[in-house]
C-alpha cells in the first residue's frame, strides 16, 4: 500500500495533478523511525560495505576560501580515498576504488578539471550552480552560470531550485525554469537541489521532486548544506518514494542524493540502509546514489583502518584533502 495519496493512473505529464498531490505525515514519520531502527548488519560494518559508501561520495568543498590548492588536494583524497596499504589489506588495492565524483563551486572548476587530468583520472566534476546557495539571482545569469561550469569541464551540475516557486505553489514556473537550466546543461548529469529544509511541508517536499523529475533531472538532492536543516530522513522517504512512483509511473530511474551534515559511517550506512530498503540494490551505484559530503571520507576511512587493524587510527595516520 502506497501512503502517499498519489495513483499512478492519474499520472500525466500535465502539472495539474501536482498541486492535490498529499503525504500522509504521520505515515512518512513512522517509516523513517523504522528505517532507522533496523539494525545495521554486523557483516556491514566489514570493510566491503564502507568501501562501498566511498565509492558514492561526492567529495565536496564548497568555501568562500577554496583556492587551486586545496581543490588540488581534494582531488587526490577523491583519486586515492583509502590509504594504498589498508587497500591491499582487503586486496582492493587494484580495483580503482575512488569517490563518485568531486564537487566545487564554478569559479573552481577549472583547478580541479586540471588537478584531476594530471593524476590521469576521469573522475566526474560537478559543480553547484544557478546562484548556490539560494539561488536568488537572475535566471539569465543562473542559466549563465551553468553554462560556463560545462565549458569549463562539469560534466555533474547541481542546480538549486527557485524556492520562491515552490513555497507559492507555482509549479510550472518551476518547471520552466528547471526545462531551461536542462537544456543549458547539455550532456552534464543535472542534479536538482530542493533544499528541503525551506520547503515547509512534505508535501511540498513531494510535489517539487516531481517537478524536479518531470522537468528532467538526473538526480533529485536534498540540501546546500547551508540551510538551517539538512537531509533528514523523513524528508528523504518522501523523496525516494517520489522517485519510485515516478520509476512506477514512467519506467525512468532518477538518482538520489542526501547532502549537508553527513559526517559519520554510521550515518552512512543508515543512508545505504534507506536506499537498499526503499528502492532496492538498483539505486545503490553511483549513476543512482551520491552521498554529499566533505569530512564523511575521514570517518569513513577511520572504520575502515579499524576493520583492517583492529586498532583505531590517530588522526595524523590518516591525512584528509
Ligand atoms: C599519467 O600518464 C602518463 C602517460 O601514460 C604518465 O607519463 C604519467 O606519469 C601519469 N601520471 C600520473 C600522475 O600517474
Ligand atoms: C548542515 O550541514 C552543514 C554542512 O555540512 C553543517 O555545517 C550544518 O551544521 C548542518 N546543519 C544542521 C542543522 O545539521
Amino acid at each position: 500500500p502506497n501512503f502517499i495519496c498519489f495513483c499512478s493512473s492519474v499520472f500525466t505529464t500535465d502539472l495539474e495533478w501536482i498541486s492535490k498531490v498529499r503525504v500522509n505525515t504521520q505515515a512518512v514519520l513512522k517509516r523513517a523511525q523504522f528505517i532507522q531502527r533496523q539494525k545495521i548488519p554486523k557483516k556491514q560494518w566489514q570493510a566491503a560495505w564502507l568501501l562501498k559508501a566511498v565509492t558514492l561520495i561526492d567529495l565536496t568543498t564548497l568555501a568562500g576560501d577554496d583556492t587551486s590548492s586545496n581543490v588540488h588536494r581534494l582531488c587526490l583524497k577523491a583519486v586515492q580515498p583509502v590509504r594504498y596499504d589498508l587497500l591491499k589489506k582487503i586486496d582492493m588495492h587494484d580495483k580503482g576504488v575512488t569517490t563518485a565524483a568531486v564537487c566545487v563551486y564554478p569559479s573552481r572548476v577549472t583547478d580541479a578539471v586540471r588537478s584531476l587530468k594530471a593524476a590521469n583520472s576521469s573522475l566526474p566534476v560537478a559543480s553547484v550552480a544557478t546562484g548556490f546557495p539560494a539561488g536568488q539571482t537572475p535566471l539569465e545569469t543562473r542559466l549563465q552560470e551553468v553554462r560556463i561550469a560545462v565549458s569549463d569541464g562539469a560534466t555533474e551540475i547541481d542546480i538549486v531550485i527557485n524556492r520562491m516557486l515552490a513555497i507559492t505553489g507555482q509549479w510550472e514556473a518551476m518547471y520552466n525554469e528547471i526545462r531551461q537550466f536542462r537544456e543549458a546543461c547539455g550532456p552534464a548529469h543535472m542534479k536538482t537541489i530542493l533544499a528541503v529544509g525551506e520547503l515547509g511541508s512534505f508535501t511540498n517536499v513531494y510535489r517539487a521532486s516531481m517537478v524536479a523529475m518531470m522537468a528532467g533531472s538526473d538526480f533529485i538532492k536534498t540540501s546546500t548544506g547551508k540551510e538551517a536543516v539538512n537531509a533528514t530522513y523523513p524528508v528523504a522517504i518522501v523523496m525516494v518514494r517520489a522517485i519510485r512512483d515516478y520509476f512506477m509511473s514512467t519506467g525512468h530511474k532518477v538518482g538520489f542524493k542526501p547532502a549537508g551534515g553527513i559526517r559519520t559511517a554510521e550515518e552512512s550506512l543508515v543512508w545505504l540502509t534507506l536506499i537498499k530498503e526503499e528502492l532496492g540494490d538498483d539505486w545503490l551505484c553511483p549513476g543512482l546514489f551520491r552521498l554529499g559530503a566533505s569530512s564523511l571520507l575521514a570517518d569513513i576511512e577511520r572504520q575502515i583502518y579499524h576493520q583492517v587493524t583492529g586498532q583505531y587510527a590517530a588522526y595524523h595516520d590518516l591525512p584528509m584533502a
